[in-house]
Formats: C-alpha cells, structure tokens, sequence
C-alpha cells in the first residue's frame, strides 16, 4: 500500500482479503470494497457486498455480514463496525487514525491523491477555434473546461499535451485572399484585428453571392494557396499569426498554456494516404463523385472523407491528425473538448479510426449551450459575445466589490484581486455545473458572495488565512508542528473525513471529464469550514487544542487552493 493512500483504499483493500478468506472465495465478480457514506449515521464507509454475495453463498445479507463481522478481525483505524438495513457493513473509522491521516498528507504534494497518470501522456485537444473568425462561446467553454480537465491529469501525474487544434484550412480562405486584397482596413487589422479579419471574409462571402467572377477568383485563389504559392502563403500565415496573437491575449488572461498550436494544415501532407487505406480496406466508396464511408451498421450516416471537387473534409482531416498523434506521442488517451453540435462528428471519425486500425482510446467529451440571457452583457452583439468585453466586465464588477469590501486596500492590489475574482467567476460558473446540463449566466449568481461561487470559494480561503495570521499575532513563539492534531468534536471530525477525501475528488473529476466533481467537493469542504469555525473556538481555546485547530485550519486553506487552481481558479491570501 502507498504511503498516502486513503482510507477508502485501505477499507477496500482489507474488506476485500477478508471477504475472501472468511467465505472462502478464490476471485470474486462482485464488489468488495468500501464506498463513503451519506450519511454520518451510517459511518464513515460501507460495504454492499453482503448483498451482492447473496446468490452465490445461498444466505441471507444480513447474516453474511453477520458472519463477516463475527469472524473479521478490524484494522487498527477502524473504530467500530455495525450492520444496518438489509446487510449494509458499516465501518466508522478511529479519530486518531483520521487525526494521523491529515498529519501525514501535510507532506504530501499531492494530497493524498495518487499518481496514476506516471509514464502515459494524454492529449488533450481543446479550444481550437477557427482562424479569421471570433471565437464563440463554445470555444470559450471548450477553453475553460478543457483547461481544467489538462490540470487535473497533470496532477494526476500524467505527461498532458495541450493541443490547439485551430481551424486554419478550409475553402474559406479562397475568399478571404481576395476578400483581403480589396477590403482590408490595416488601421482596423491593427486595432482588433480578427474583428477584421471577420468583416473581410462576410463581405467577400457576400459578393461572391451576386459576382460569378468573384467566385471563381476566390476558387483560384484557393489553388494557388494549396499550391503552396509563395504571396498566397505568405498571406495566409499573416492570418495565422494575427489571429493566434489576439487568442493569447484572452488565453493569457484565462491563464491557459498549450503545448501545441497544431492547425489542421498541419496535417495535409497525411490525407491523401488517409484516403489510400481507407480504400484499400475496402472502408471507401465513390457516390456522386465523392467518396463516402459506409456507417449504417454502425447506426450513423454516411460519412463524406473526399468530396465531389477532390477536396478533403473535416472527418479526413481528424483521422490524419489521430494517426499522426499515435505516431508521435503513444498517447494512452485522446480527448477532444467541443460543444455537443459535433456529437455525430466524433462518433464518425472514432468509428471509422476503429476500422482503421487506429488503435487509440478516443474520448469525446462535450457540453451543452451556456444561456446567456438578453442583457447580460452590455456589448453583445447578435449571438456573438466578445469575450474580452466580457472578461472586462467581470473584472470591473469585481472591483466594485473589492471597493466596497476593503476600502483602505492599495489600489494596485484591489485590481489584482478584482482580476481573480472577476475571472475565477467567470470560470467557476461554467465549471460548477454538469457541462452536459444547460447552463444559465447570470451575474448574480456568478458573483454571489453567499452562494457557490468562486468569490464565496476564494473569501473562504482568505478568511482561513486570516486566522492563521491572528494565531502567529497572537502567539509568536508557537509551534504547530510540534502540537499533534486531534480529532475530537464533531466538527473537526466531520472537516477532517472531507480533507482525507479530496484524491476521490480529483479522480471523480478527471475519471469523467466532470470538473463539477471538484467544484462541489470545494463548496462542501467551505461549508463543513465554515460551521466549524462558527462553532468551535480557536484562538480562545485551551493550548493545544488551539494549535491542533490552526493545523486543520492550514489544512482546509490547502486543499482549497490546490482544488481551486485545479479549476483554474486563483486564489489571494486577502480580500
Ligand atoms: N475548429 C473546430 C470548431 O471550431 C473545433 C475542433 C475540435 N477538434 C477537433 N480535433 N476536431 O468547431
């Protein structure tokens, strides 16, 4: 067993040598180990397999977990064991040995949580908006749910490779070389150059409606770009690179760092032999000129990987860039963050990677729409928010409340905390939600110091770090380290089980692309804080005891920042 490991781990792995050997099972199909329980009443953990083993020992539950309780003999932190309902093993675990635990993970980097991803490198491919054009709000959640999902498997140990799968090929840019040529505004490319870039190609596309000529320069344009003509390229790489520049400016902002800005040209050179295997598996075939795939066994449409005109798609495109990531990474996992528009998309491509003989394991994790109702946003246009207006706006509703809150902060500082709180609202609103559920914007709650929000989060951790400092004020030669923690009230026991069980947060998360998991561990652990500092003295309470609630405290504040920056989300030691 690990020098860290929970007591979920080390439940399960006793419960489950004992169930062996008490009922003289050689291997078992049914689950053994122990849960957490809801409920307090019910201990800290219980084991269902007294019923799960009815049938195959021809005995009623409850006198299985009768006989296992009997005949067991309980780990050293396990208190008490009880039977419940109709068989339920009830473990309530030892407040020294919870009191030891929490000692123990002060040491440990992780907290606790074991390094599962060591020596496998996941892909993440998330954000990867489009060149030219502004990003919409899908990519916005793409960017702040992926981005948790890469800092939660780099926690868990895992080599993450962050990649920007930008949309920078397409028969667009034909319209966008000559749309250039005419239109370009250069003093509008400087001030807001996507923006622009945006305006170009709408008035391009726009002619090319009503002017037939028009349409055909734009395809020989197009040709010469694919051709690999020198100005084309040049231009087109111009593209790339305003357009990459303004997406940092917001993933700056969002402190958000790929590893890779791998567009989909990246992968050209690879489609034409994409098309050959598919072929030669026998996978292709031509209809009306373009070559399809066959999907109906797999209950899907056909699937279009070369078009009438010779052109590519964006399934071909995916194909090419997971075998490419095969070659050059050995990924354990692919996972590719959009909004649930491209459901069948990934569905497609992961089944025809399969026929392949791809073989990776691919995982499409998607979200549904985030509601933003009419005037939330001063500067919305249409459907199209700008997100820095919207991170500006955050960040000056925070400072209106940092203003109000502390009054004699340092200007300088109230900016730099209203910047955390105003895009850890923002983040925290989209991460503490299923990504699958429909999410609704508000400001009110996004910012709701009452509620579970990040500025609730974030005046939690300030608050704790406060009586940390009130404790070194007030006693200067006190050492805590030197004080063992004890577990005695109920509400230390009660923060002391919800700290031992941040690892299963972090794994509930990352195991399901679910960020929520982490978010609602956070607001459970602020609550459990929050009732204990309310009701139990610290700073009043007798030598010992006092310093033993400090360690909790320092603990709390830990496990808090660490979850928070898992979200994205940071964290300031005042507010
Ligand atoms: N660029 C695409 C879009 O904006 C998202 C790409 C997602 N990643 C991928 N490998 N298909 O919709």
């Amino acid at each position: 067993m690990r020098e860290f490991a929970t007591f979920e781990e080390r439940l399960s792995e006793w419960t489950i040598e004992s169930m062996k050997s008490v009922f003289g099972l050689e291997r078992s199909d049914v689950h053994l180990g122990v849960t957490p329980t809801n409920n307090e009443k019910f201990g800290d953990y219980q084991c269902n397999a007294a019923m799960e083993l009815a049938r195959t020992l021809k005995k009623a539950p409850r006198q299985i977990a009768q006989e296992f309780v009997d005949a067991a003999e309980l780990p050293d932190f396990v208190e008490k064991i009880d039977i419940a309902g109709p068989g339920f093993i009830n473990f309530f675990l030892s407040n020294r040995a919870l009191a030891e635990h929490i000692e123990l993970l002060e040491n440990d980097p992780h907290l606790g949580t074991e390094q599962l991803g060591q020596g496998k490198t996941v892909i993440i491919d998330y954000s990867s908006p489009n060149i030219a054009k502004p990003m919409h709000i899908g990519h916005i959640r793409s960017t702040v749910i992926g981005n948790a999902i890469d800092r939660l498997y780099r926690f868990l140990g895992y080599k993450v490779v962050a990649d920007n799968h930008l949309g920078d090929w397409g028969t667009q840019f034909g319209l966008m070389m000559i749309g250039f040529r005419h239109f370009v505004n250069e003093e509008a490319l400087q001030e807001a150059p996507v923006e622009e870039l945006e305006r170009i190609y709408v008035a391009s596309y726009n002619k090319s409606k009503e002017d037939e000529t028009w349409r055909d320069k734009a395809k020989a344009e197009l040709v010469k770009l694919q051709q690999g003509d020198a100005e084309n390229r040049a231009l087109w790489e111009r593209f790339i690179k305003l357009s990459i520049e303004e997406f940092n400016t917001i993933y700056d902002r969002l402190d958000v760092k790929f590893d890779l800005y791998r567009g989909e040209s990246f992968y050209n050179d690879r489609l034409p032999k994409i098309i050959e295997s598919l072929e030669a598996k026998g996978l292709a075939k031509e209809s009306d000129g373009a070559l399809i795939v066959d999907l109906e066994e797999d209950g899907m449409p056909v699937c279009i990987v070369r078009k009438s005109d010779g052109g590519y798609n964006y399934a071909t495109t995916d194909l090419a860039t997971v075998e490419a990531r095969i070659e050059e990474f050995d990924p354990e996992r692919i996972v590719y963050v959009t909004d649930e528009r491209q459901q069948l998309h990934f569905k497609q491509f992961f089944a025809i990677s399969g026929k392949l003989g791809l073989d990776a394991n691919l995982v499409h994790v998607w979200f549904g729409l985030m509601r933003l109702p009419e005037a939330t946003f001063s500067t919305r246009e249409g459907n199209v928010i700008k997100l820095a207006a919207l991170l500006d706006e955050a960040e000056s509703r925070a400072l209106e409340m940092v203003k109000a809150s502390s009054p004699e902060m340092p200007e300088a500082q109230q900016k730099d905390l209203a910047k955390a709180i105003g895009i850890g609202a923002i983040k925290y609103t989209d991460l503490s939600q299923n990504p699958q559920s429909l999410v609704t914007f508000t400001w009110e709650k996004a910012l709701n110091m009452e509620g579970n929000s990040a500025p609730y989060l974030q005046y939690a951790y300030a608050r704790i770090s406060s009586v940390y400092d009130k404790f070194h004020a007030q006693f200067p030669d006190a050492d805590i380290e030197k004080c063992p923690i004890v577990v005695e009230h109920e509400l230390e026991r009660r923060l002391a089980i919800k700290l031992s069980r941040f690892p299963a947060a972090v794994h509930g998360a990352a195991d399901n692309y679910r960020p929520n998991i982490m978010a609602d561990y956070l607001y459970d652990l602020a609550q459990i804080y929050s009732s204990f500092y309310q009701n139990v003295p610290f700073l009043k309470a007798e030598e010992g005891v006092r310093e033993s609630r400090i360690r909790l405290c320092r603990s709390t504040a830990r496990t808090l920042r660490q979850g928070l920056g898992l979200l994205g989300i940071e964290t300031r030691e005042r507010i």
